[in-house]
């Protein structure tokens, strides 16, 4: 791929706080009605609602909108099998994703759908104004067809092999390999998805959006795209390598009808209305609060959140299909990297998947742990692999160690050692720390960099940690008391900072913690100038610890779903959809053949194996490994029982450095595919324990 554009990373920032900023429409990626909010989809979300509370808070006009994706054939595929209409199952799953918001503390001023009228009638507008400017024709063209079925399969009804990478994908993307869009009869191979029979190619009439009249228009454009870097530069590959053009009906009826008398029985391609209902998402909060949706979408800014598998729809199709119809493109596109699981795909049909819902929040888990993990775990164009161990790590050693450590600390002592919030002046040099955090943040924020934004706030609390530390008001106070107060004033301010500082990404915690403050109304009230304002409450309110813990035992629950998801599903199928994962990632991080000859694997042979009394996924195997037997502790217990284990040969590592599992000596490592569906490596000939393996 070209580097059209210098890293943002390395160009000069503009000075953001001197900036006005033009009202800005703030959009989200759309759910489809099909299934469950899993936590990958929470990555467009959650930055997304992150990014609008922060500008809100520095001042800036936003509307932010989003809705539910009701059109196309996965749904249609639902509502057959559940025996019910498409319309019902998108009111089901719309209300199921409107509800997963609201809990995650995601708060749209508009959740729409897209086959309420709005989206339809700016849909019609928009191709009408396509046709009547020459940029719609009609083509016959070779549709996939059963002759079993006895019908026309657009899109999910039929699947195949990508004519690009050879890898099986759906009939209108190649999710599995390339992941690149396919045009109807593209897909090589075809099969019924509903009945298996091979698919027949039969004519079908169909209409054309001219995309390839736009290269020179989206060359020109990309460039000035702002958002991510990765968002920009992929589109720039495609438009450079090669731009077809773009069919834009489907043979069905439901959808939105697309317009025309010669068009009877066509409905409009799902990712023709999708993206545009972020127009009419904003007409619909418009109306019902009398504001006005031209003045984000045609002076304003409109910046769109979406995850990286999505990007040439709204970098090549969105904005070529908006220049066209004279409507304003994209300002910028946010493109967060994929999550994964095992470094794979989310999947509900190979059960790695954790839903939002069932998974995290009826566990009584807090929305803003996994608010602060999303952001705060890697950049955001990054692959995110999840893990519930790393996730435990962040909320234990960062919100609970330091962010929740120092606000109590802090705290506490203004409570039990002065009672009173003195009151001195807070320190020049405290307000000078805070001023420096809150330019950088904001900086970061508006060039999309979430994670290096909350790192900043976490450095601030731990500069606050170190502080307190090293002046030790608690053993000052004897001596100096004057001292002590000003060292614990200039605590509370940082806490008082902090506080909102955070709050755009902890908005719960947040609120706690300003009423522990003492302040009894709404943190988010307050604009960015108040971290600045001193300190100014008498007395604080109840101190409680701000964040709990995540123990090992919750953290194994909650890996043990997962694990037997993973295991109950893929019990289930044939294994006809393995997948793949993407080259690129491995590539970062290369080790030589020398790292490698440092590992010494052996073959061991399992003798003995129990279940690891009181835990879940923990077995003590032990382990003849030739010269030695080696007790191991495993987390297997979930994929193979202790009899299984018997008298099987595995590879082991065995100059691993000793550790305890559960106060468990464990002398060595087995190795096993996949976390969560672990399958454990055998020597496929038989080899004697303790041979070593190269
Ligand atoms: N309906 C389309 C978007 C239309 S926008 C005009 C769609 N729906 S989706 O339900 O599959 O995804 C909704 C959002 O979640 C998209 O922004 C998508 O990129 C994001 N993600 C869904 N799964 C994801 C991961 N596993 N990881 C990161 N983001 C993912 O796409
Ligand atoms: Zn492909």
């Amino acid at each position: 791929m070209l580097f059209h554009l210098t890293n943002p990373n390395t160009s000069p920032a503009p000075n953001t706080t001197t900036m006005t900023h033009k009202p800005t429409v703030v959009t989200c990626g759309l759910p489809y009605t099909n299934g469950l909010c899993h936590l990958g989809h929470l990555r467009t979300y959650i930055p997304g609602d992150f990014y609008v509370r922060y500008l809100r808070w520095l001042g800036d006009d936003i509307v932010f909108v989003c809705g539910s994706d009701n059109h196309g054939t996965p749904i249609i595929v639902t509502a057959e099998t559940e025996h019910t209409t498409p319309r019902a199952v998108s009111e089901y799953f719309h209300a199921h994703f409107d509800e997963v918001f609201k809990d995650m503390g995601i708060n749209f001023d508009r959740f729409g759908m897209t086959d309420d009228p709005t989206t339809h009638h700016r849909t019609t507008t928009i191709i009408e104004s396509l046709i009547e400017k020459d940029y719609i024709y009609e083509k016959t063209i070779q549709q996939s067809y059963c002759p079993s079925c006895k019908r026309f399969l657009p899109d999910r009804y039929v699947e195949g092999i990508c004519p690009y990478c050879g890898k099986h994908a759906r009939g209108d993307e190649c999710d599995q390999g390339c992941g690149r869009h396919l045009e109807p009869g593209e897909i090589l191979n075809s099969v019924c998805t509903t009945c298996g029979t091979q698919a027949e190619l039969r004519e079908q009439k169909h209409y054309y959006f001219k995309l390839s009249k736009f290269r020179d228009y989206l060359l020109e454009y990309l460039p000035t795209l702002d958002g991510t870097i990765n968002a920009r530069n992929y589109a720039i590959g495609w438009v450079e390598n090669e731009l077809k053009d773009w069919c834009i009906t489907r043979m069905m009826d439901w959808g939105v009808a697309f317009p025309g008398k010669d068009a009877k029985g066509l409905v409009t391609y799902v990712w023709v209305d999708a993206p545009i209902g972020y127009i009419a998402f904003t007409e619909e909060w418009a109306n019902t609060t009398g504001n006005s949706w031209q003045k984000y979408w045609c002076n304003g800014d409109r910046v769109h959140f979406i995850g990286s598998d999505i990007i040439y729809h709204h970098c090549v199709f969105l904005p070529a299909m908006l220049h066209g119809a004279g409507y304003q493109p994209p300002s910028a596109v946010v493109a967060s990297g994929m999550v994964t699981i095992d470094g794979q795909k989310f999947s509900k049909s190979r059960g790695y998947v954790i839903w939002t819902k069932e998974d995290y929040l009826d566990k009584g888990l807090p929305a803003d742990y996994l608010r602060y993990y999303l952001l705060a775990y890697t950049n955001h164009t990054r692959e995110l692999d999840f893990s519930w161990k790393e996730f435990q790590a962040r909320i234990n050693n960062e919100l609970v160690n330091t962010f929740g450590n120092f606000a109590n600390r802090s705290m506490m002592l203004v409570k039990t050692k002065l009672r009173e919030v003195p009151e001195v002046a807070v320190k020049q040099e405290i307000l000078d720390e805070i001023t420096k955090t809150l330019c950088l943040v904001e900086k970061l924020v508006r060039t999309f960099e979430f994670k290096a934004a909350i790192d900043e706030i976490l450095l601030l609390a731990g500069y606050g940690n170190s502080y307190i530390s090293n002046t030790a008001p608690w053993k000052m106070i004897k001596e100096d008391p004057y001292a002590a107060a000003q060292v614990l004033k200039n605590c509370l301010q940082i806490v008082k900072a902090s506080a909102l500082l955070i709050h755009p990404a902890m908005p719960k915690s947040a609120q706690k913690l300003w009423e522990m403050l003492g302040y009894t109304d709404k943190i988010e009230d307050h604009p960015i100038g108040d971290a600045l304002v001193p300190f100014e409450n008498k007395t604080l309110g109840e101190v409680r610890p701000l964040f709990a813990r995540i123990d090992d035992e919750q953290r194994e629950d909650l890996e043990a779903t997962l694990a037997r998801r993973a295991v109950e599903t893929q019990n289930k199928t044939t294994g006809k959809d393995t997948m793949e994962a993407e080259i690129d990632p491995f590539l970062e991080n290369i080790v030589t053949i020398d790292d490698v000859a440092k590992l010494d694997l052996r073959v061991g042979l399992v003798i003995k194996a129990e279940r690891v009394p009181k835990t879940e996924k923990l077995l003590r195997l032990q382990v003849d490994i030739g010269k030695e037997v080696r007790q191991i502790i495993s987390g297997i217990a979930l994929n193979y029982t202790p009899e299984e284990m018997i008298g099987k040969k595995i590879v082991v590592i065995v100059n691993l450095k000793p550790t305890k599992f559960r106060g468990e000596e464990s002398n060595g490592m087995l190795f096993a595919a996949g976390e969560h569906a672990a399958s454990l490596l055998i020597p496929l000939r038989d080899v004697v324990p303790g041979t070593r393996v190269h």
